[in-house]
């Protein structure tokens, strides 16, 4: 599907009670595309012309978080799957808002074959929509996540890194290796190289004796390219010139700092016990 070049036009998206501006063009039909404000409900994501219409529909929307099966819950985060065959409006608006912070294509209409991860933050008027990722049913690669983003309005908190963070606890859980589905965007690489790097230092600060890359996966969920990509940003891998061999370099007193700032930030931290989830099949 293309984008209509009216679609450019939408500058604003009114979500909630914040106005956000918006990145890049999303394909939204042309009596919403061609106006420069476009009006979300913050719970079913359905797109409307007016602040008037709007409002109406504030008074009826019986939703007061996402649709799907909460899976996860940990202080006011609760994570939501949901299922783009049971709710394909609710998943093909989901995509159309992601595309208005994606440059790359993503899929709209045909959201079948897709589980959506909703992460979203309780307070007393509701469930409210922090970010998702979607990820393929039956992926014969081994992409763990297709699309994610954190609503503009909620970035530089942690709740991305929370969500990749999910993401490999899901792949952990079905047994298997993940990556994210490429190309990467530049917000979506520089996350990832932080998670990747962040991985690895807990796991190999607590390391004692022997290790290696498969055992880094298998603990990680991880693939070996990425672990492979994280050591050499810890500089933790090296190769001997003479046997041609490599080696691990653990500075623990790097990897402790390296946490210790990460930590400071105070993030939300995910509690692999809070999920209560089997995979698909
Ligand atoms: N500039 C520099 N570093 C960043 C940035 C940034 N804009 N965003 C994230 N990082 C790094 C930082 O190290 C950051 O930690 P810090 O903020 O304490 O310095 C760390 O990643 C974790 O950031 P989070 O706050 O957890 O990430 P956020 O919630 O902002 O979400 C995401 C990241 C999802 C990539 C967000 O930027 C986004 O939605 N972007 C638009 C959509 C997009 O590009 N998605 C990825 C496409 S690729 C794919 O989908 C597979
Ligand atoms: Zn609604």
């Amino acid at each position: 599907l293309r984008a209509s070049s009216h679609a450019s036009m939408i500058k604003c998206v009114h979500f909630g009670n914040y106005q956000i501006d918006t990145w890049y063009a999303a394909p939204y039909p042309e009596e919403y595309s061609r106006n420069r404000n476009l009006y979300l409900c913050e719970f079913c994501l359905k797109y409307m012309n007016s602040e008037f219409v709007q409002w109406r529909h504030r008074l009826k929307c019986p939703h007061k978080n996402p649709p799907g099966d909460e899976i996860y819950r940990e202080g006011t985060i609760s994570i939501f799957e949901v299922d783009g065959r049971k709710q394909p409006a609710y998943c093909q608006n989901l995509c159309l808002l992601a595309k208005l912070f994606l440059g790359s294509k993503t899929l709209y209409y045909d959201v079948d074959q897709f589980l959506f991860y909703v992460m979203a933050e309780y307070n007393e008027t509701g469930c409210h929509f922090v970010g998702y990722f979607s990820k393929e049913k039956r992926s014969t690669s081994s992409n763990n996540v297709s699309c994610i983003l954190t609503l503009p309005i909620h970035q530089r908190k942690g709740y991305g890194h929370l969500l990749i963070d999910f993401s490999y606890l899901l792949t952990r859980t079905e047994g298997r290796l993940g990556s994210p589905e490429k190309p990467l965007s530049d917000l979506g690489l520089v996350s990832y190289r932080n998670y990747w790097k962040l991985t690895l230092c807990y796991l190999l600060r607590d390391i004692h004796g022997g290790t290696s890359v498969t055992a880094m996966c298998d603990e990680t969920g991880m693939t070996p390219d990425d672990v492979i990509s994280a050591l050499e940003n810890l500089h933790a891998l090296i190769r001997d010139p003479i046997t041609k061999t490599y080696a691990f370099r653990i500075d623990r007193e790097m990897m402790q700092s390296i946490i210790d700032k990460w930590e400071s930030k105070g993030y939300v931290k995910l509690n692999p016990r809070a999920l209560v989830w089997v995979p698909f099949v």
